[in-house]
């Protein structure tokens, strides 16, 4: 699922009745409705909050976005799942009761959702999936580009490994959940730049994403290659990067191997600045937030030709072909770029990563 950067081309009449504010536009042809003013209700279900960035970060961005595409008029109804699938099937099921005018959804189990996509679209109400592909009859899809996230993180590995031979060093590779697609994505955009340069001797699909089963997992790793003969950690984010340093200090490893992350959450940042997380991955959540917004408040109100600048790249799910799609861009974080990335971004202060204990560290990387 390689995105392809074809512009959407919606039809003539679609456009010229959006432009005329008649029409609900969706490109597909679907049940035109009158388009809706300023007074809409946006519904946002959240897979989990063990990660910081989705109450931190995504609901309130989107809650000011909306805010403020809406003259103050629009609300943003939210659910967060816990990680949990029937448990956000219900609060979908919620939503459309509630008959909210557009639902984004993080889906946590993406194949499991499908069905209730196809209720709220039966029941007139467009979905956005947001960060991870849900399948079923989406409307649009806003998200990173999950492949370059694999890959920069894959990069960034190999580099901290240093020049040489490595291809019979041992890394772990710790992934992410299998019910979340982005999960795979990462692995495959890692892979294609680990295999055939490294040896990857134990590899973990890890569960709800959840930082204990990653702990759990590496140490099982340690059991079977041995502590210091672990040159290397792919680990998919930094919740599951905090369990695998936490079960490498366990077993009495003091020089920590490269490990990486993705999430730019703040404990990852002090990790990187202690120099016990080589690197994390910035994904600009007020960019894909921000998006997600627009496209959610753009589909409502019927702004076709909006919507579809919005959505200029195309994807593929496994039940859906063409999805018009925003898939933003990712850098690696390391020492040597915050004051780059989450500071300039306004992610994180200098007050709240320069904390005494990391005032030295900060000093050495000109964190300022
Ligand atoms: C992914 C998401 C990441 C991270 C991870 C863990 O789908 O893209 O940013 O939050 O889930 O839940």
């Amino acid at each position: 699922m390689r995105r392809t950067a074809i512009f959407v081309a919606a039809s003539a009449m679609t456009l010229s009745l959006a432009g005329c504010g008649m029409l609900n536009a969706t490109s597909d042809g679907a049940s035109a409705r009158p388009t809706k003013g300023n007074d809409i209700t946006v519904g946002l279900l959240l897979p989990e909050n063990v990660n910081t960035r989705y109450e931190k970060f995504d609901l309130p961005i989107i809650k000011d976005k909306v805010r403020s595409l809406t003259g103050g008029k629009g609300k943003v109804q939210y659910a967060n799942a816990e990680q949990k699938a029937d448990k956000q099937s219900s609060q979908l099921q919620a939503m459309i009761d509630d008959k909210v005018d557009v639902i984004l959804l993080d889906a946590v189990d993406s194949h499991a959702i499908a069905g209730d996509v196809k209720k709220a679209k039966d029941a007139g109400i467009p979905v956005i999936a947001y960060d991870r592909l849900a399948e079923g009859p989406i409307d649009g899809y806003v998200s990173f580009d999950n492949e370059l996230v694999g890959e920069v993180q894959g990069r960034t590995l190999l580099e901290a490994m240093g020049d040489g031979d490595h291809t019979s060093d041992k890394i772990v590779m710790m992934n992410g959940s299998p019910t979340d697609p982005n999960a795979a994505q990462f692995k495959q955009g890692a892979l294609a730049e680990l295999n055939g340069k490294v040896n990857i001797a134990e590899s973990y699909d890890t569960k709800d994403w959840d930082p204990d089963n990653a702990k759990a997992n590496m140490a099982e790793a340690i059991q079977a290659i041995g502590v210091d003969k672990i040159a290397a950690v792919y680990s998919a984010n930094d919740a599951m990067a905090g369990g695998i340093v936490k079960a490498l200090k366990a077993a009495g490893r003091t020089d920590l191997p490269p490990i990486t992350g993705q999430d730019a959450e703040l404990s990852a940042v002090h990790r990187i600045l202690a120099g016990d997380q080589y690197m994390s991955v910035y994904k600009s959540y007020p960019q894909e937030a921000d998006a997600a917004a627009e496209m959610a408040v753009a589909k409502v109100q019927g702004h076709g030709i909006q919507f579809d600048a919005l959505t200029s790249d195309k994807v593929d799910s496994p039940t859906k072909k063409g999805i018009p799609a925003q898939l933003v861009s990712v850098v690696a974080l390391t020492k040597s770029n915050i004051m780059d990335t989450v500071v300039a971004d306004g992610i994180y202060k200098v007050s709240e990563i320069c904390t005494a204990k990391y005032a030295a560290a900060c000093k050495e990387n000109k964190v300022k």
